[in-house]
């Protein structure tokens, strides 16, 4: 069979798979009693970059691996949605930069179907749903964890103003996390500032499969004013979706060694977030980046996602580290371009740097500039 007919197939099979039915959360309560109410609700909620991957799930979004990022700040995405009395059966109009996109719009019908038993009003209401993306679309920054997070937190927002629910701000959180996790894994991390776990870390009692988990408690300071410079080797669509990526992890000869090394990784690297280890910070992520992209080489059918730019731009930072000292990491997301990430004290040698030799790699001379950031905001509708 070829590459494209057996990842039309694996496609085709995985979205056939029944989900398991959702049990936390679950709240027959959430209904409207009478009059049914209409309103806006607004999120602005930014993407992330993993520096620990998640690669590889189990039924329903349950990461094989723990895994960590840091919480972009000029990579966001604001949402408004408008929701009304339904005349018959829920139904969702969604729009993506001020254009309909019909597409977008059976993904989060089919979405919002399958958190019923969370959200039991959401078959009583209409929605119509307003996107835009700071960035891109083929920018490589994962618009699926910037856009669920807020669409979750929309969410969360109908059910705090309508029935007055959540004691305390972590607990809508939590929830919004939990939320944007069903619709798209990495999502869960989008949901606060700074260094934010997703999936249960051994020994680690306050992180979980279910949602993010922030992590910036005792984080040496350098680390939190991480820049990231986006360097766009290639902007065209990807051959494989993370979707069929993570799925492909079911077969892969790798995957338990690899799960395991992710939980190591991860402890190793809150203790050098927390001492300001930067070597051993450079070493976690670069290899992280490495090892995802072996997994997809050594999955069946394999595939390959780095372009020969891609390498280009590794080889010369391993040299420009070597000789300069200068502390500077590339991590990958799933595709070719790179995530430079580098401490604001460097800011002015790294961008000399990436403008003599990096930015001749790039797509259009295509760089993103951006840092570590706050979390979400509430917007004023
Ligand atoms: O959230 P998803 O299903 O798009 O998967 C994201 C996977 C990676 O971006 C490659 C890694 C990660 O942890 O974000």
């Amino acid at each position: 069979m070829s590459l494209y007919i057996t990842l039309v197939f694996l496609s085709l099979h995985f979205y056939n798979t029944k989900p398991v039915s959702i049990t936390t959360y679950n709240n027959s309560a959430l209904t409207f009693n009478g009059k049914i109410p209409e309103g806006k609700v607004a999120w602005q909620s930014p993407s992330n970059i993993a520096l620990v991957k998640y690669w590889g799930k189990k039924e329903v979004q349950i990461p094989c691996n723990p895994s960590i990022s840091f919480t972009l700040k000029e990579s966001y995405t604001e949402t408004v949605v408008e929701y009304k009395p339904t005349s018959d059966k829920s139904k969702v109009q969604f729009s993506l930069d001020g254009k309909i996109n019909d597409q977008f719009g059976d993904k989060i019908s089919n979405y919002f179907n399958s958190i019923e038993p969370v959200f039991p009003f959401i078959k009583q209401l209409d929605f119509t749903i307003h996107s835009k993306n700071t960035f891109p679309h083929s920018a490589g920054i994962a618009s699926s964890a910037s856009g669920m997070s807020a669409l979750a937190l929309c969410l969360c927002s109908i059910e705090k103003e309508n029935f007055n629910t959540f004691d305390t701000e972590d607990s809508f959180f939590q929830k919004a996390s939990f939320l944007a996790r069903l619709g798209s894994g990495s999502a869960a991390r989008s949901l606060y500032s700074g260094m934010v776990s997703w999936g249960t870390i051994e020994g680690n009692k306050e992180t979980s499969n279910l949602w993010g988990t922030a992590q910036n408690k005792n984080i040496h300071p350098d680390f939190l004013t991480f820049h990231d410079s986006i360097l766009i080797v290639d902007a065209g669509q990807k051959k494989v979706s993370s979707r069929i990526g993570h799925g492909l992890m079911n077969n892969n000869p790798y995957a338990e060694t690899r799960f395991k090394q992710a939980q190591s990784n991860i402890k190793e690297l809150l203790v050098a977030l927390k001492t300001g280890n930067m070597e051993k910070f450079i070493n976690i992520t670069e290899s992280e980046a490495l090892t995802l992209h072996a997994m997809m080489m050594t999955s069946n059918p394999y595939y390959l996602l780095m372009k020969p730019n891609t390498l280009q731009i590794i080889e010369r930072v391993f040299d420009y580290r070597k000789s300069t000292g200068i502390p500077i990491a590339f991590t990958l997301d799933a595709g070719p371009n790179i995530h430079l990430l580098y401490p604001a004290k460097v800011r002015s040698e790294v961008s000399s740097f990436i403008q003599a030799e990096l930015k001749q790699f790039t797509h259009q001379s295509m760089i993103i500039e951006d840092k570590v950031g706050n979390g979400p905001v509430k917007l004023i509708v």
